[in-house]
């Protein structure tokens, strides 16, 4: 009300009214702060709705709800209830568009109290892959996002809180683009997934015979077949091999230089000499090579003496020396080393295997390629083996191929030297509950992480059976993202990927009873029996 309408009531009455007078001061200085801080008045009003299964429960709940405001400031509250002013009742009801009449004005500032600024995570770039956020919404994403400097990722989470499970649902859903699907396990995670598509489970065992050439090329196609840019490539990765093969060269103290040079040029001289080489070829092709040159001499013995135990008649060497023995013909493959047991040959294997992949991935252009490395990390800790990794997973995005590193905690990678190789080019990361204070630090402080997004990641939940949560970050230019996402599994994609003892138990069981089923009817029947698996809910 303006200054003038209260003048007027003054005037008329004849009489001081301090009431007015107050207001006319308040109301004074509003409209000044107002101009001032350049706001507007709104008219608003705040509606709180109480559900309940009987009118008591909504009565007794709405009490409470208007003591507790009224404990607020001095704020007020109205009970609106059907009955007593209905048009102000069917104004409280959500979408309603007529105007109410228990509007009071507030100040921009007051008013952005009460609209906090919240926007659903949506998640990033297509839908390739879809999940859920925490209001049942969608949050896509996409893992070979144009945007994307590099398409790895990792995937970091206490043991048993979902990782390989989630693993298993991006790569399902992602499986409609037909990509090339790799997966390197200890231990059974993606069996179901990848004997379902019709790939190839390969289990490593020291018991099973196989031998895998490292010296094999894409395609079958021989060395020279190749561009010089693939070339050297080729023998950086190979000379990589070899290093690991022979331990560490820093034993080679000042040479290590000219270790590595004679390892290089002899695997040149190697291709040049031999069509389809193996390890034994090698052998000759270093005594040989080491023949032209003083400097080399010296090393030449020690070296084929490290490479003994991978030589044929070595301790691995039926393993490493001959023709391979498996072919990656197919588009999905997934190598279990459990087997394996010893961990000097797992790592091997682990590594041959990876170089094994490289030249697939090198020989497909034009499709899409994922490689799932599942808690292998341990095996890879000695800077030989990451230097291997980190020279494949470099040249990955110029093959189409993406790399998911999944592992229990971020000091995996931060160590050995596969901190470059491995979190310097994943751009996203999916991090699960952590079960430690300090582990949850670690990974805020290393990705920096905010207050808020620490807040998230505290927050993860996981029901076992039923979802669990995980924060998602990505890191795109000057647009970094983050968020939280839900994963619910349908019952079949749950019982693909279950790795719980009571839920593989009761699918041994049901195929054990059932001989004439196939996989699929296996995996639907237990979906059946068991929606979110045996566990749930006991
Ligand atoms: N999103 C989910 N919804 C329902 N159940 C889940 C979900 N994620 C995991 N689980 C349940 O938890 C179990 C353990 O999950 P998973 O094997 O993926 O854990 P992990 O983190 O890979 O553990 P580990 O460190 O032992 O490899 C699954 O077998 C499944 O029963
Ligand atoms: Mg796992």
């Amino acid at each position: 009300m303006r200054r003038r309408e209260y003048g007027n009531l003054l005037g008329m009455l004849g009489v001081p009214n301090k009431d007015a007078e107050v207001k006319i001061q308040q109301y004074e200085s509003l409209l000044e702060e107002i101009q001032q801080t350049n706001q507007k008045l709104f008219r608003a009003q705040l509606t709180v709705h109480v559900y309940g299964g009987t009118q008591d429960d909504v009565k007794s709940k709405t009490s409470e709800v208007i003591r507790l405001f009224s404990g607020m400031n001095g704020a007020e509250m109205h009970d609106e209830r059907y009955g007593s002013v209905v048009p102000i009742f069917l104004s409280t009801l959500p979408g309603w568009t007529k105007e109410s009449s228990r509007w009071i004005l507030l100040k921009t500032l007051h008013l952005a109290d009460l609209l906090p600024c919240f926007k659903e995570f949506h998640g990033s770039g297509k839908g390739e892959t879809v999940f859920f956020n925490t209001t049942q919404g969608l949050v896509s994403y996409d893992p070979f996002a144009n945007d994307l400097p590099a398409f790895n990722s990792i995937l970091i989470g206490a043991t048993g809180t979902g990782k390989s499970f989630l693993v298993n649902q991006i790569i399902n859903q992602y499986s409609k683009n037909d990509p090339i699907e790799v997966f390197i396990d200890i231990g059974g995670s993606y069996r179901r997934q990848v004997l379902l598509k019709g790939g190839d489970y390969i289990s490593l065992g020291l018991k099973e015979k196989f031998t895998i050439n490292l010296f094999d090329l894409p395609a079958k196609k021989k060395f020279r077949d190749f561009d010089n840019e693939a070339q050297n490539e080729i023998v950086v990765i190979k000379t990589k091999i070899i290093e690991q093969m022979i331990g560490k060269t820093s034993r080679f103290a000042q040479s290590d230089q000219i270790v590595e040079d004679l390892i290089s040029r002899s695997i040149r001289f190697l291709y040049r000499a031999v069509d389809y080489p193996i390890l034994s070829d090698y052998k000759l092709a270093l005594i040989q090579v080491a023949e032209s040159n003083d400097q080399w001499k010296p090393f030449v013995d020690q070296i084929v003496g490290l490479l003994g135990i991978w030589l044929e008649g070595g301790q691995f060497g039926s393993f490493t020396d001959g023709k391979s023995t498996l072919s990656l013909d197919k588009s999905i493959v997934c190598f279990d080393l459990k087997g394996l047991e010893n961990q000097r040959l797992q790592t091997m294997m682990l590594t041959i295997i990876t170089n094994f992949v490289w030249g697939k991935f090198m020989s497909e252009r034009g499709r899409r390629k994922l490689l799932i490395l599942d808690e292998c990390w341990k095996l890879l800790s000695s800077p030989e083996s990451a230097s291997f990794i980190a020279e494949a997973f470099r040249t990955f995005r110029k093959y189409g191929a993406g790399a998911i590193s999944v592992t229990q905690s971020l000091s995996d990678f931060t160590k050995g030297g596969l901190e470059d190789a491995i979190l310097g080019n994943a751009h996203t990361r999916f991090i699960l509950r952590q079960n430690s204070a300090p582990s949850l630090q670690s990974i805020v402080n290393y990705f920096k992480f905010n207050t808020q997004e620490k807040h998230l990641i505290e927050s993860l939940q996981m029901k076992k059976g039923e979802g669990s949560e995980v924060f998602f970050s990505q890191s795109k230019g000057l647009k970094p993202i983050s968020g939280k996402m839900v994963i619910y599994p349908t019952p079949i994609e749950y019982w693909v990927a279950t790795t719980d003892a009571l839920d593989l138990d009761h699918y041994e069981k049901v195929k054990a009873e059932n001989p004439k089923l196939d996989m699929y009817k296996i995996v639907k029947k237990c979906a059946e029996d068991y929606p979110n698996g045996v566990s749930y809910g006991k």
